[in-house]
């Protein structure tokens, strides 16, 4: 019998790939991401280890033509289970000096590819009343920083989004699952892409493995979680910035923002 399909965006490396070797255990995967090699050799280790049906979409999902590729391959997708919109960057640096360009595709890799594609995983989903859609946001959603202006906007979106999402299938009845996915740091490839040193962003207790990450989070779809933030302190950190009025969270951002430019 043919196994249900999870799509996985930014399955080439960390998180998306951690959700590739979890799911590959009962799924038929569908694996999206620019550097073709690696899904490749991914997708056959999996094929071997647990006999999946893996197919590999190389594709930039910052582009117009390979987005829509992607878009109408998982309309047409009878048996698409789950989509995990995982693929994302980060970038550094204030917000009017680093170029647009790359605050261009952040804004088409973490906003529109996810919002397109969410809507082609619906329009299959909701119909059959049945699967689920992981936005891979961050607790960077919640907590605004200096150097972060379009990563941390673009994150707060997805929960916006993922939460509206949750409201409208609820408002019909639909047993199609959505999760907004806010992790803190974690090991993956990540902080490597974006030049900057792990030690620099936080001490060691507060870096999770993207196994910590996928785990809680495929714990979170089976009990229909809409926000799932993966280690109890940035549950802690989230839950208290949340709770303060916007004034009183605004001056600690601030005070914390001169402390590190000083530095
Ligand atoms: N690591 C953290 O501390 C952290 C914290 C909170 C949230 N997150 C979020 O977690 C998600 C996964 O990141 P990660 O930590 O696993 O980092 P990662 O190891 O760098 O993985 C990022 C993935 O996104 C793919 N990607 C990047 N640009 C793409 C594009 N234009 N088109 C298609 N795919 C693209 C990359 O593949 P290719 O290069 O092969 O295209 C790679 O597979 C991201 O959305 C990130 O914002 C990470």
């Amino acid at each position: 019998m043919s196994r249900p399909l999870a799509a996985i965006t930014g399955a080439s490396s960390g998180i998306g790939e951690v959700f590739a070797r979890r799911l590959a255990v009962d799924h038929d995967l569908l694996l999206i991401a620019r550097r073709r090699d690696r899904l490749e050799k991914l997708g056959a280790e999996l094929f071997q280890q647990h006999g999946s049906a893996v197919e590999i979409l190389a594709a930039d999902l910052t582009g117009d033509k390979d987005l829509a590729l992607v878009e109408t391959r998982l309309a047409a997708e009878p048996r698409l289970e789950l989509l995990i919109n995982n693929a994302g960057f980060g970038t550094k640096g204030l917000f009017w000096e680093t170029p647009l360009e790359g605050q261009e595709q952040m804004h088409a890799l973490h906003v529109i590819a996810p919002m397109r594609l969410c809507r082609a995983a619906l329009g299959a989903m909701v119909p059959r009343d049945h699967g689920g859609i992981i936005n891979v946001a961050s607790v960077a959603a919640f907590i605004r920083r200096a150097g972060g202006a379009s990563y941390g906007s673009t994150k707060s979106w997805m929960t916006v989004f993922t939460e509206a999402l949750y409201l409208e299938l609820r408002s019909v009845g639909s047993h199609v699952a959505v999760q907004a996915l806010c992790p803190g740091f974690t090991y993956s490839e990540f902080h490597d892409a974006m030049k900057v040193s792990r030690e620099s962003m936080a001490s060691s207790s507060f870096w999770l493995t993207a196994e910590e990450v996928v785990d809680a989070s495929l714990e979170g779809l089976r009990n229909r979680k809409l926000f799932v933030i993966p280690g109890w302190r940035y549950r802690m950190i989230v839950a208290l910035v949340t709770k303060l009025p916007a004034m009183l969270r605004v001056a600690i951002e601030s005070r914390i923002a001169r402390e590190r430019s000083a530095k």
